[in-house]
């Protein structure tokens, strides 16, 4: 069974990534989710554990588990996915800081990355966040880009998260 990490970061778009895990899942693939801490302030990690089968690994548990999470997290992973992927965690992953178990995981391992960015229209479109998205992509992550339209904070233009079955679509391109 292959293994999908999929990163949740504190995005409001974190509850579409249920029914994201719930396709994999059927797909027969293995996930093991990470929330960052904001993530779970936006929905409990309990809901993430329940669809997809696994425990949930936060900055929280892999302390208090006493292990090395992010590199049992990265060992046999065949995709590394974050969905939804705010600002913030794209920025850090283009700087290389791993202050969390999210971005510490994302520097140990070697399988391709799939990032699927929300966020709101004029974040996205800041000079900083695309210089970001650039450097990433440069190092070969892939990209679900945003899509336009509708975004809970009522502005127009590219932001937000992308259709589930466009990331699984992508996801499935980058496992094969
Ligand atoms: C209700 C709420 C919704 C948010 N939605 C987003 C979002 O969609 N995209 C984003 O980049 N930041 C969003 N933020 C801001 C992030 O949560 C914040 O930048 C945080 O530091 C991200 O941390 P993380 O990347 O470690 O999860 C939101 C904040 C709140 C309070």
């Amino acid at each position: 069974m292959k293994k999908i990490v999929l990163g949740i970061t504190g995005s409001i778009a974190a509850y579409t990534s249920c029914d994201l895990v719930r396709l994999f899942v059927k797909g027969g693939f293995n996930v093991r989710t990470i929330m960052t801490e904001h993530a779970t302030m936006l929905i409990a990690p309990l809901t993430f554990e329940v669809l997809s089968g696994n425990p949930v690994s936060t900055d929280k548990t892999s302390w208090e588990n006493r292990s090395i999470e992010h590199l049992s997290l990265r060992d046999g992973a065949s995709l590394f996915l974050v969905a939804p992927a705010t600002a913030n965690t794209v920025a850090k992953f283009a700087s290389g800081i791993a202050d969390d178990l999210l971005s510490t995981t994302y520097v140990s391992l070697q399988c391709p990355v799939v990032i699927a960015p929300a966020m709101n229209p004029t974040m996205y479109r800041h000079s900083r966040v695309q210089d970001n998205i650039e450097v990433l992509k440069n190092r070969g992550v892939l990209f679900v880009e945003p899509d336009d339209g509708d975004v809970v904070c009522s502005e127009e233009g590219t932001g937000r998260f992308a259709d589930i079955t466009k990331i699984y679509e992508v996801a499935i391109h980058a496992i094969a």
